[in-house]
């Protein structure tokens, strides 16, 4: 134990993530029901600094600022989130923590924070980990792991360009307890971009867990789960490829069915409005018309997430703006791409 530092602070900032295969369903302590393959983006992403102590005596003291002002609803999740992992973070019953996080995007953007909040969250209590002396044998695996116990999508968020999160047969190292990073992606993917037509900024309708819970009930949820975990196999090698037809095919698919199945749960889902079908229609058209390989992807809400390969910048772009933006809320576009992974900044 040479070198313990029992005071001190870290700061990290995690991105977001995108998913292109869809985690939906899950079971046990956040264990997905099916593997899911995400890209890793840069512009909207969280910072957190944890400003720690380790007392004599045990109880955790936790502080909560969220954008600079004090959020005792965010404390409380993080209280109880903490208490979960104590397990793997034995040194946190004796910890005195201040936690400070704010967003590079807007809260009330409509685009979920949780991923890179409890991605960013998961960095800095492993760095905590290592300053305290604990001992630790796989840091990558351990900061998507703690993760993953706050917000399943989060474990994904801690790999560069693209990650893999469930197992699955033809996905070699791939495990439901953390996410691994896409080893051989194909370059056309390491500078993606992904454009966030902001349709409605209003609070989703139906958070991530209600949704997830649907899934137990749902009468396609096999045919759902074996379906996405062929699309994951299959997405893996066509992103080692950097075949975008194909990537096309699934990415629209898997959106797609992730609202069919709201639609069709008990009680049942409409995320998507009219301007986000308005959106989808005028991006297959012009696809066809021009042979730009532009397609969407869609989260649990009415927002399209227009994705595209970098050298299409220009001309995906001009599209967006004359002929998308009036279908969004005051004409936002949030523009993302495709980034290298959380980084340390203190
Ligand atoms: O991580 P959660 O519990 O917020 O679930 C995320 C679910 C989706 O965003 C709809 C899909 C995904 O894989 O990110």
């Amino acid at each position: 134990m040479n070198n313990v530092e029992n005071s001190g602070s870290v700061t990290w900032k995690a991105p977001s993530n995108i998913a292109i295969v869809k985690y939906w369903g899950k079971h046990g302590t956040q264990l997905p029901n099916n593997p899911s393959l995400s890209l890793t983006l840069n512009e909207a992403f969280t910072s957190t600094s944890i400003d720690y102590e380790i007392k004599n005596q045990p109880g955790l003291e936790l502080d909560f600022y969220f954008e600079g002002v004090e959020n005792v609803e965010f404390r409380n999740r993080i209280f109880k989130y903490l208490e979960i992992i104590t397990p793997h973070l034995p040194w946190l019953k004796f910890a005195k923590l201040t936690v400070r996080s704010t967003n590079s995007f807007p809260h009330s953007s409509g685009i979920a924070s949780s991923a890179s909040a409890m991605a960013a969250l998961s960095m800095c209590l492993v760095d905590i980990a290592e300053l305290v002396g604990q001992e630790i044998k796989d840091k990558t695996r351990l900061q998507s792991y703690l993760a993953r116990l706050g917000s399943g999508s989060a474990c994904r968020s801690i790999f560069p360009h693209a990650a893999i999160w469930g197992q699955c047969k033809g996905i070699p190292h791939s495990s439901d307890d953390y996410a691994i990073g896409f080893e051989n992606l194909h370059p056309v993917f390491k500078t993606y971009r992904n454009d966030i037509l902001i349709v409605s900024s209003e609070k989703k309708s139906v958070s991530s867990s209600i949704g997830h819970d649907l899934m137990n009930n749902n009468n396609y949820a096999t045919a759902r789960y074996e379906n996405a975990r062929q699309n994951a196999e299959k997405l893996y090698q066509i992103m080692s490829q950097g075949d975008l037809q194909e990537f096309i095919q699934i990415a629209e698919s898997e959106a797609l069915q992730l609202h069919a199945l709201m639609m069709c749960s008990s009680p049942s889902f409409i995320l998507l409005e009219p301007n986000s079908i308005a959106i989808i229609k005028k991006i297959r058209a012009f696809r066809e018309e021009s042979y730009v390989p532009i397609c969407f992807t869609i989260d649990a809400g009415p927002n399209i997430h227009v994705l595209y390969p970098q050298e299409y910048a220009v001309v995906c772009q001009e599209f967006i703006n004359h002929e998308l933006k009036a279908f969004c809320e005051q004409e936002r576009v949030i523009k993302d791409y495709v980034g290298e992974g959380p980084k340390k900044l203190i």
